[in-house]
């Protein structure tokens, strides 16, 4: 049987680091991020639909990211209406890369998708993890990043379901802020939980 985990947090909280963690334990993993880029990239399964929605965001056969986004962050009608044509094309993706592991009899498979409860995905899995740090520290991460600034993190959080209310919903939470040892102990712990109760 293979577990299907869902993997969320807020910006920076470490999804992607622990979604390593995961894979370099033994699942296999995938990100909604990287779905999204490649429905939109050259080739992509979004790009007609949204080059005949939004007019002028297709260029050399793929979305415009930065021309789409500033159509959608300021307009919330037009937001839906691309969260209308992307998310249950994400899902059709993330679905098959979950049948394509079953299908192989992988033992456990990571989704990191930033939105999962905030997109109401987390009924699809087995298991949810949260990954979670002291606010101080998302902070310090997350403005350390280039082009962020204090207004726009502050945007992206009050976009997001706030981390405490994350947390209350996981099956597990994973605590990124005391170094990378300490959260890969935690990973491993379930790991053993997931995949060999009957050894806990
Ligand atoms: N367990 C950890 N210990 C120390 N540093 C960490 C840990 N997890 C993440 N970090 C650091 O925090 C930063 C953000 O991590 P990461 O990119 O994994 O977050 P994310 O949740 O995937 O962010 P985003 O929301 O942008 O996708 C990185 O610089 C990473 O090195
Ligand atoms: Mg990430």
């Amino acid at each position: 049987m293979t577990v299907v985990i869902g993997l969320t947090g807020s910006i920076g909280m470490g999804k992607t680091l622990v979604t390593a963690q995961f894979a370099a334990l033994g699942a296999k993993t995938c990100n909604a991020d990287d779905i999204v880029h490649g429905l939109l990239a050259q080739g992509g399964a979004a790009v007609a639909e949204v080059g005949a929605q939004f007019p002028g965001v297709v260029k050399d056969g793929a979305v415009d990211r930065q021309a789409l986004g500033k159509i959608v962050f300021a307009d919330g009608e037009k937001r839906k209406l691309l969260e209308g044509i992307i998310h249950p094309k994400v899902i059709a993706a993330e679905e098959a890369f979950v049948a394509r592991a079953k299908a192989e009899g992988v033992k456990f498979v990571v989704l990191d998708i930033p939105l999962l409860f905030e997109t109401g995905g987390d009924k699809r899995f087995d298991k949810t993890v949260v990954v979670s740090a002291p606010h101080f520290i998302q902070r310090k991460r997350v403005l350390r990043r280039e082009g962020m600034t204090e207004e726009k993190f502050a945007r992206i959080l009050a976009s997001q379901m706030p981390d405490k209310e994350k947390r209350q919903r996981a099956d597990f939470v994973v605590q990124t802020g005391f170094g990378r040892g300490y959260s890969l102990w935690q990973v491993r712990r379930i790991v053993g939980l997931v995949c060999h109760p009957e050894r806990m």
